[in-house]
């Protein structure tokens, strides 16, 4: 280790007392020589020194001690002795004090430290390689622990349950200046946040909630909460007449509610959080300044931490994880969510949480829960499945499955009618023919929808099962209504509900999603939750189960509003059993060839690892009586997968292309054969194959750091270590250059750069094969 070359860099840092913990500031570290730094590293660290660090509010400690001895500075900050201090240290008995020393730093990285990598890479070479983000690309670049470690063998299913336990925090203040925008809540915190901001002298905007777009004071705006134009419009002027915003803090989901959420209100709600963000998202893209911009989207009571001091609102928690996604889309923007909770009259307590991450100003972590005071973070804990005694599935039960004729609806009303004489009810907007022409029907019809519905029916009925065909919309109440009431005629009761009812996602970044279509994706699964928890309640249900997803967890590229539609599920079931009432989300990852996961479009080739039919039912097994309220599904990971992504068969297109030309300059390829639309935008001057080439491998570079020479264009993208996220970065970067709209599924189609520069080529020219 070059001891000298630490010194240096930390000549000008307030050194403190081993013994007191005293700092002298005055006393900067000067340069010592190697045999000083010795001896300061073989004394051991003592204990009193800490309440003076504590006293003097440190937030950060670089311990350099003996790792042995004692009393010594506790390495976890969570140790009761040195709450709220991070601290790394580096020991002498290592054989590897550098590599100590690297991984301290790492260590504060992840605690939120703000580290210069520039700095620390200078002089060296370094790529930037971005990790995965999000699960569904299922490429692990980590070794993964031991087979005998892990908590399933091959081919068996991991059941967790999130649970959210206090974070590490590395406390500091960066400077918070500049112009921002406040989205203002009627409760007082952004006044509260804009009082603080003054203070580091910032300018702050104020931003309501109105039925008109009006300026009723030079520093004040009311805008329509989901119209784009409006927030356009306050960001042009603002920088024309204030500078440009450095940042939006948007509270109009943190407002005091303290009553449970009701359907009637549950569109103005989202309004005023899911769809006024996607209209900001698009007003800032809009607007076009995104890159230094920060978002905050402040939430109050979205997140089950199990902690919270009101009641939990889920079409929050929608909001949360459509802004988890922004984040993770986000090339240039950052997004960062802050939940807290109300107390009564606290306006300022929930404030202090906002600044206190806002001050803080790290990427990480983008949601941001605080609970007491405390940042907590979200762990998922493995549930022991095997302590479960008996079996919930008992013969001749009622239960009611809405979206019981889609795929993963008939998977679980087979299994439950394979227990024996169960008595289903089926709930679906289609409505099927009479049953006395169904034979007719399904002898003249051509396969459609509602033939495989009848069909569905019969294979129940041929299980054993009594089927009772309860059809509505199970986001129109009064259908439900009507629906609840056949089922309390016919049998007095359920014995279980499942919510399996919902659409697919639009599969588009979060600033293009659509209006009407978004409202669609929400209305079937979230306000339809909302409706059978109204309508359930007099059938009093043992079980009431709602089929979520991952994405609600982990998010994903494209997946903004599915994301969010399953989160708001998860919540209502932590809300329900708030309330003492039966419920258990289970978050599925997707179910092998069955359902509408298997339409999403993903980045990258790489499909999600599914679940098997029966990996999938045993789980539904283990789930139910398991007595928690979120169940997380995943298929096992054990053993030690290969560090680079396996390989995936080949998609039909890339076949395509990788058997037409090698080189760019060989034959154009027919569009048809490339995906494309029959008639290629003419929008566009062509730039040439050649010239097409450069521009997207100088983009591509910019966005790895690499040198373009390094950039072969008939390597697979994935060497250069492309993933879903850098893949969306570089489809928005291409969409900007060529002002084109390019599909999600570019990438995984042409998969090298020649074979984008030929897509390209194709798309941009003025007639079809030129
Ligand atoms: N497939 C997966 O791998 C997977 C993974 C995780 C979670 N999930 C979740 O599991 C649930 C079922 O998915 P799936 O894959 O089985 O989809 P699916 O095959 O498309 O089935 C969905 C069913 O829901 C019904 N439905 C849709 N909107 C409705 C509404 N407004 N009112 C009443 N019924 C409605 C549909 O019937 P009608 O069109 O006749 O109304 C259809 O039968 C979804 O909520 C999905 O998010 C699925």
């Amino acid at each position: 280790m070059d001891e000298s070359a630490i010194a240096d860099g930390l000549s000008g840092i307030g050194r403190s007392s081993e013994l007191s913990g005293a700092i002298d500031a005055e006393n900067r570290l000067e340069p010592m020589p190697a045999t000083e730094w010795q001896r300061l590293i073989a004394l051991p660290a003592q204990t009193p020194a800490l309440d003076r660090l504590r006293s003097n509010t440190v937030g950060t400690l670089v311990v350099i001690g003996s790792t042995t001895g004692s009393p010594s500075f506790p390495l976890q900050p969570e140790n009761s002795q040195l709450p709220g201090i991070a601290t790394i240290r580096s020991g002498t008995s290592s054989e590897d004090p550098w590599g100590e020393l690297v991984d301290g730093l790492a260590r504060l990285y992840v605690m939120g430290a703000t580290i210069d990598w520039e700095a620390y890479q200078e002089g060296r070479r370094a790529r930037r390689l971005p990790l995965p983000t999000y699960p569904f690309e299922r490429q692990r670049f980590w070794v993964l622990p031991s087979r005998a470690d892990a908590t399933a063998a091959a081919g068996e299913v991991v059941l967790k349950t999130p649970v959210w336990r206090p974070a590490l925090t590395v406390t500091g203040e960066r400077w918070a200046g500049g112009v921002w925008l406040v989205l203002a809540d009627p409760d007082g915190i952004g006044d509260e946040i804009v009082h603080h901001l003054a203070l580091r002298g910032a300018q702050a905007i104020l931003v309501r909630p109105g039925e008109y777009f009006g300026r009723p004071a030079p520093d004040q705006y009311t805008i329509r909460v989901a119209v784009a134009e409006d927030y356009v419009r306050v960001l042009q002027q603002v920088e024309s007449e204030w500078g440009m915003p450095r940042g939006i803090c948007h509270l109009w989901a943190a407002a005091r509610d303290g009553r449970v959420p009701h359907l009637a209100d549950v569109d103005t709600t989202f309004a005023s959080g899911v769809e006024s963000v996607v209209a900001l998202l698009r007003a800032v893209s809009t607007w076009g300044r995104r890159a230094g911009l920060e978002l905050w989207i402040v939430t109050a009571d979205a997140i089950a931490t199990g902690k919270e001091e009101g009641p939990l609102h889920p079409e929050r928690a929608a909001l949360v994880s459509l802004a988890q996604v922004a984040a993770q889309e986000s090339r240039d923007l950052l997004v960062r969510v802050v939940d807290a909770t109300w107390k009564d009259g606290e306006a300022s307590a929930l404030a202090s949480c906002v600044l206190q991450e806002l001050l803080r100003g790290s990427p990480e972590p983008t949601v941001a829960a605080y609970r007491a005071g405390r940042l907590l973070q979200r762990d998922l804990l493995p549930i022991q499945a095997a302590t479960v005694e008996k079996p919930a599935i008992e013969a001749g039960r009622v239960w009611w499955i809405v979206g019981g004729l889609g795929d993963l609806g008939f998977e679980v009303a087979s299994h439950l009618a394979a227990a024996g004489s169960c008595r289903l009810v089926l709930t679906g907007r289609t409505r099927l023919p009479p049953r006395l022409a169904w034979q007719e029907y399904l002898a003249n019809e051509a396969p459609t929808a509602i033939a495989k519905a009848v069909r569905r029916v019969m294979q129940l009925e041929a299980m054993g099962a009594e089927v009772l065909l309860a059809p509505g919309d199970v986001s129109d109440l009064q259908e439900m209504q009507e629906a609840a009431q056949l089922i309390n005629d016919r049998y007095g009761g359920v014995y279980g509900v499942i919510h399996a009812a919902g659409v697919a996602g639009q599969a588009k970044p979060v600033q293009k999603l659509d209006s009407a279509a978004l409202s669609s994706v929400l209305r079937g699964k979230a306000r339809g939750g909302l409706v059978l928890d109204t309508v359930s309640r007099d059938l009093k249900p043992t079980h009431f189960i709602f089929f979520s997803s991952l994405s609600a967890l982990y998010g994903g590229l494209g997946f903004g509003d599915y994301a969010a539609a399953n989160a708001f599920l998860d919540v209502l079931a932590h809300l329900r059993r708030s309330q003492g009432l039966p419920a258990l989300a289970i978050n599925w990852a997707g179910w092998r060839d069955r359902g509408l996961e298997t339409q999403a479009v993903y980045v990258t080739e790489n499909r999600p690892q599914t679940l098997t039919v029966d990996e999938a039912l045993a789980a539904f097994d283990a789930a139910l009586p398991s007595g928690m309220t979120q169940v997380v599904v995943e298929p096992s990971t054990p053993g030690f997968p290969p560090l680079r992504p396996t390989e995936s068969p080949p998609h039909p297109s890339r076949l395509l292309s990788e058997a037409t030309s090698p080189a760019l300059s060989g034959l154009p390829v027919p569009p048809g054969e490339l995906g494309l639309p029959a008639q290629a935008s003419p929008t566009k001057q062509s730039p040439g194959p050649s010239g097409l080439l450069a521009t997207i491998r100088k983009a591509l570079a910019s966005l790895l750091s690499a040198p373009e020479e390094e950039l072969d264009a008939d390597a697979p993208l994935v060497d250069f270590g492309m993933d879903s996220r850098i893949g969306l970065q570089f489809l928005q970067a291409l969409e900007e250059q060529f002002a084109v709209e390019l599909p999600l599924t570019l990438l995984a189609d042409h998969p090298s750069l020649a074979a984008v520069a030929r897509y390209l080529h194709l798309r941009l020219s003025p007639s079809p094969g030129v």
